[in-house]
Formats: C-alpha cells, sequence, structure tokens
C-alpha cells in the first residue's frame, strides 16, 4: 500500500474499477425466482446484420410476449434461405410460478441470454424460476440427458444410513410418474421427511422421455452427491433438485454457505476497492501538491 502510495500508477485504477464492477455484478440478484443457474452459447457466430441476427431478435421478443400468457412454448422461425437458417427456440417457466412472475422471469433471462451470447448462432440460460433456449440446431423434442451443472451440499453429520434413506426417499417421491391416469405432471415437487424436491422436464419431451430424464438425474444425484443435505442436477432437458428443510434458493439456515461467501466476498471486494480508489486519489492529490510547489 505504501509503495502504491508513493508512486501512483494510472495502471492501479484499472484494477480498482475492475474490482468495483466485479463486485456490483456479485450482488444478489432480485428475487430467488431470477436468480441465475447457468447460461451457454454456441461456438457458432452468425454474421452481423443478417437475416439470422432479425431471427433471433424475432425468436427472444417472442419468448417474452408469450411469456405473459403462457407457461411453456416452442418457436420455428425462418430466418435466411436455407434450412440452416431456421431457428428453433423454447421458453418454459418453473411449474408453480403464476402467470406474472414468469413472465417477469423470462424477460430476465431474455435480457441476460442476448448479453451472453451476442453474435452466438445459439443459447441457453436457466434462472431459477424459467429457461430459455434458441439454436438453428433442431433440439425441440429431442431428449438430452447432458449433464449441465450439479452441486452438492455439505454432507450430512455423520455419514448415516438415515439420511441416505430419507434422500432415497425424497427422490423416490419426487420420480414416481403419475400413473393415475390424469394428465402426465412435467412438474413436480413435495416434501418427505422433512425433505422438499423439485423435478421438472422441459415440455417438448414426451412424458416417457421426461420419465427417463428425471430417472437419469436422480441416478446422478445419488452417485455424485452421496447424503448431501441439498443437491442440484441440471440436465440439458430436465432436472431434479432437493434439500433439507426445503429451501431451493439456498440462503436458508443450514445450506446458505456459498451465497453467504459470495456476498462476504463482494463486500470485501467491494471495500477493497474503495480504500484502493480512496489512496490512489490522495497520493494523485499529494502528487500534484508536490509538483506544484517544486513548479514554483
Ligand atoms: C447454424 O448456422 C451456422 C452459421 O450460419 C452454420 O454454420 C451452421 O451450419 C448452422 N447449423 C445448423 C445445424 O444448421
Ligand atoms: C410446439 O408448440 C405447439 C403449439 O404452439 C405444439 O402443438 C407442439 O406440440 C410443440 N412442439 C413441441 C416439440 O413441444
Amino acid at each position: 500500500m505504501s509503495a502504491a502510495a508513493k508512486a501512483p500508477s494510472p495502471l492501479l485504477f484499472f484494477p480498482a474499477i475492475f474490482l468495483l464492477a466485479l463486485s456490483l455484478l456479485a450482488s444478489p440478484s432480485t428475487s430467488d425466482t431470477e436468480s441465475f443457474i447457468f447460461g451457454g452459447c454456441s461456438q457458432l457466430k452468425y454474421l452481423p446484420g443478417s437475416p439470422y441476427e432479425n431471427g433471433i431478435n424475432s425468436v427472444l421478443t417472442s419468448f417474452v410476449n408469450n411469456a405473459m400468457f403462457a407457461p411453456y412454448n416452442n418457436f420455428t422461425v425462418p430466418a435466411g434461405t436455407t434450412s440452416a437458417d431456421t431457428i428453433y427456440g423454447v421458453f418454459q417457466c418453473r411449474g408453480d410460478l403464476d402467470q406474472s412472475s414468469c413472465s417477469r422471469c423470462v424477460a430476465r433471462a431474455v435480457s441476460q441470454v442476448g448479453t451472453l451470447c451476442s453474435g452466438a448462432c445459439g443459447g441457453a440460460l436457466q434462472l431459477d424460476g424459467c429457461f430459455v433456449k434458441y439454436d438453428n440446431s433442431t433440439f425441440l423434442g429431442v431428449e438430452d440427458k447432458t449433464v449441465v451443472i450439479k452441486k452438492c451440499g455439505p454432507g450430512s453429520d455423520s455419514y448415516d444410513a438415515d439420511a441416505l434413506a430419507r434422500r432415497d426417499a425424497v427422490l423416490g417421491y419426487i420420480g414416481a410418474s403419475n400413473g393415475d391416469g390424469a394428465a402426465y405432471k412435467f412438474y413436480r415437487d413435495g416434501w418427505s421427511g422433512g425433505m422438499r424436491a423439485v423435478a421438472q422436464c422441459v415440455q417438448d419431451l414426451s412424458p416417457g422421455e421426461c420419465q427417463d430424464c428425471l430417472g437419469e438425474a436422480i441416478g446422478q444425484l445419488k452417485s455424485n452427491c452421496g447424503a448431501a443435505r441439498w443437491a442440484d442436477m441440471f440436465l440439458a432437458k430436465c432436472y431434479v433438485r432437493y434439500s433439507e428443510g426445503g429451501d431451493h434458493s439456498h440462503d436458508g439456515h443450514d445450506h446458505n454457505d456459498d451465497d453467504e461467501i459470495e456476498k462476504t466476498l463482494a463486500i470485501l471486494i467491494g471495500l477493497i476497492a474503495g480504500v484502493t480508489l480512496v489512496i490512489v486519489f490522495l497520493s494523485f492529490l499529494g502528487k500534484a501538491c508536490d509538483s506544484a510547489k517544486e513548479g514554483k
């Protein structure tokens, strides 16, 4: 710090401003429903100003407009002369969201994916309460069990058979298809033994494919996360999450470690950035005074 105070270099500003920006970015999002889970873009780029760009804009606009009335929809938009220029898109809200939360969530997801994947042929983004995806490869109606993101919370105090049994019970409950003749449920949530689980498929799958996808997610959870107190398994077309006590935003009492660390880190980084800026500013003033004196 004394070195910085003696020789203020304009270069120092950049890390400080960068850190400040980082800390702003890391600040918690407006609501749990809109908290970020994952995002990804295709490697392929389209030509700026091409009809493809208009196609993407039209798909993203359709997401936002449709999400005011429906929790799910898919789109196929021709965006040029060849079949390579057809854009497919899908959005879906978590099954328990009301329409206004759904609409807000999709609007936020669209604005984030537009920034994240600017220039890319395709993009996908999952927030806590909704999912959006578009691409020029046909993914609509195609089952895809690729693991996109998995998170395992801390384990139980002891790696005990009881915790594993409760995990299995809640996963068994959430994975059971409703064979009661009612409409197949692409979204389910429920409690079992003090644990809450949520499962969701993207609705372009058939009930059979959805069931298969959820089975894979549950298997992955069991083999990857042991007796974790909470865990998330997001595959490309379905997800399963569970948690002790039922707070899936992971900011409840026993499973808030990650979020708390993130917040603390954000505050710390902000502080360091602030202090650095002040020091740099003061030392600049000092230099300016010195050279003013020397100039006389
Ligand atoms: C998607 O578009 C890109 C760029 O125009 C093209 O290279 C690629 O082949 C297209 N992909 C498909 C599956 O059509
Ligand atoms: C796409 O949406 C239409 C209604 O807009 C629906 O009839 C069709 O089944 C959907 N396709 C898929 C693959 O979900």
